[in-house]
């Protein structure tokens, strides 16, 4: 049984009366940039984070970029971000002038590891910039906290965390500034490259803004110097169809997560934890192992996509490596040799589960 990581067609499948018309309607009215799509979407997402201001960008990356250059983050800077997330959070800090400083993670949730974030900070810290990876919030009463007692801003990627929620209340809402990716593979996903930013703040909704579209602040008139961001109509028609679907598709992830986790619950292979007060909404359903080469070699040979999110910490990454000479993230390291990623969309079936469970618990016991 042929398994991949995530099945986009089988939900494009599923909508493609609902898509196609929209997709049409924007070919009809040939109105294809800063449009009534973008701009309804803005309004919706906002709606559903509860936060004032949405300006749709054109990805994930740059919504972080954005939202760092509205908070005046620049030259000589330093923002606290994990090592262990992809390499959009951190080239995001590079893009500014600023420099990315690394604190290890937790071992169970993968995130930050708070109680490490405040012998990191020097009279050059300048913001938090705290990923939500996998779809698992951070802690965020103690990343408020930090930012609130030494004046830092923060800013939430929340690229994998669409429609999770920490005490109730959705990521992205916490921070001075929340990031989103419409990547197509995320839990909310465009069919081509997007993003958003999110805030309560009117002064960086209105930089964003700004800064998005060529600097402009009005028409033909620039101020700064901006960039062409900005999300398309198409994308936005699409995303505003898949919108009223998410709480759907996060809850069937979470109701895989649990198989998942019930299949594999009496072996040594570790399931993903999901912390007090907070709502996981599995992006990726990721497990440990110290015979996790031997797993992924096993599915692979079973025709069942597995991936490893991430083999290679940022700071040992070649292009910050030498950045960063000696630097130890032993929790952050040791996880990128244990952890493997699988199969995790809206579509997985219990039969699917099963099947890859099955095999993952018999190569562990013929080994
Ligand atoms: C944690 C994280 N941050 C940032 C990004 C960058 O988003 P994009 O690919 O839309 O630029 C991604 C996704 O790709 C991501 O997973």
């Amino acid at each position: 049984m042929k398994i991949p990581m995530v099945d986009l067609k089988q939900q494009y499948t599923h909508l493609k009366t609902e898509i196609d018309s929209a997709v049409l309607s924007v070919l009809d009215s040939a109105h294809f940039i800063l449009g009534p799509n973008v701009k309804a979407l803005a309004a919706e997402v906002a709606q559903y984070c509860n936060v004032k201001h949405a300006i749709p960008v054109a990805s994930g990356t740059d919504a972080i970029h954005l939202a760092l250059l509205a908070c005046g983050i620049g030259v000589g800077d330093e923002v606290i971000t994990t090592p262990f997330t992809f390499i959009g959070t951190a080239e995001a800090i590079s893009y500014t002038g600023a420099k990315p400083v690394f604190v290890d993670i937790e071992a169970d949730s993968f995130n930050i590891d708070t109680t490490q974030i405040e012998a990191a900070i020097t009279p050059q810290t300048r913001a938090i910039a705290a990923v939500h990876l996998f779809g698992q919030p951070a802690n965020l009463d103690a990343l408020t906290e930090l930012c609130r007692r030494h004046d830092l801003r923060l800013i939430e990627d929340c690229a994998q965390s669409f429609g999770a929620r920490y005490d109730d209340r959705m990521t992205g809402s916490f921070g001075d500034v929340g990031c989103f990716s419409f990547y197509p593979s995320k839990n909310l996903g465009a069919y081509g490259d997007a993003g958003m930013v999110i805030t309560n703040n009117d002064t960086i909704a209105e930089k964003v803004d700004v800064l998005h579209n060529h600097g402009s602040d009005a028409p033909y008139k620039h101020s700064v110097i901006g960039y062409n961001s900005r999300l398309d109509e198409i994308q936005a028609a699409i995303l505003r169809i898949k919108l009223k679907y998410i709480d759907e598709f996060n809850n069937a992830r979470r109701e895989h997560a649990r198989h998942y986790s019930e299949r594999l619950a009496n072996s040594d292979i570790i399931t993903p934890v999901e912390q007090d007060n907070r709502m996981h909404v599995y992006h990726q359903y990721t497990i440990r192992s110290e015979r996790r080469d031997a797993i992924h070699k096993a599915l692979t040979e079973a025709d069942i996509a597995s991936a490893v999110f991430y083999p290679i910490p940022l700071h040992q990454q070649p292009v910050y490596q030498n950045d960063y000479p000696g630097l130890s993230m032993p929790v952050a390291e040791q996880t990128a040799k244990q952890v493997l990623s699988l199969p995790m969309f809206p579509e997985l079936t219990n039969a699917q589960i099963d099947h890859i469970c099955d095999v993952m618990l018999g190569c562990l016991g013929s080994e």
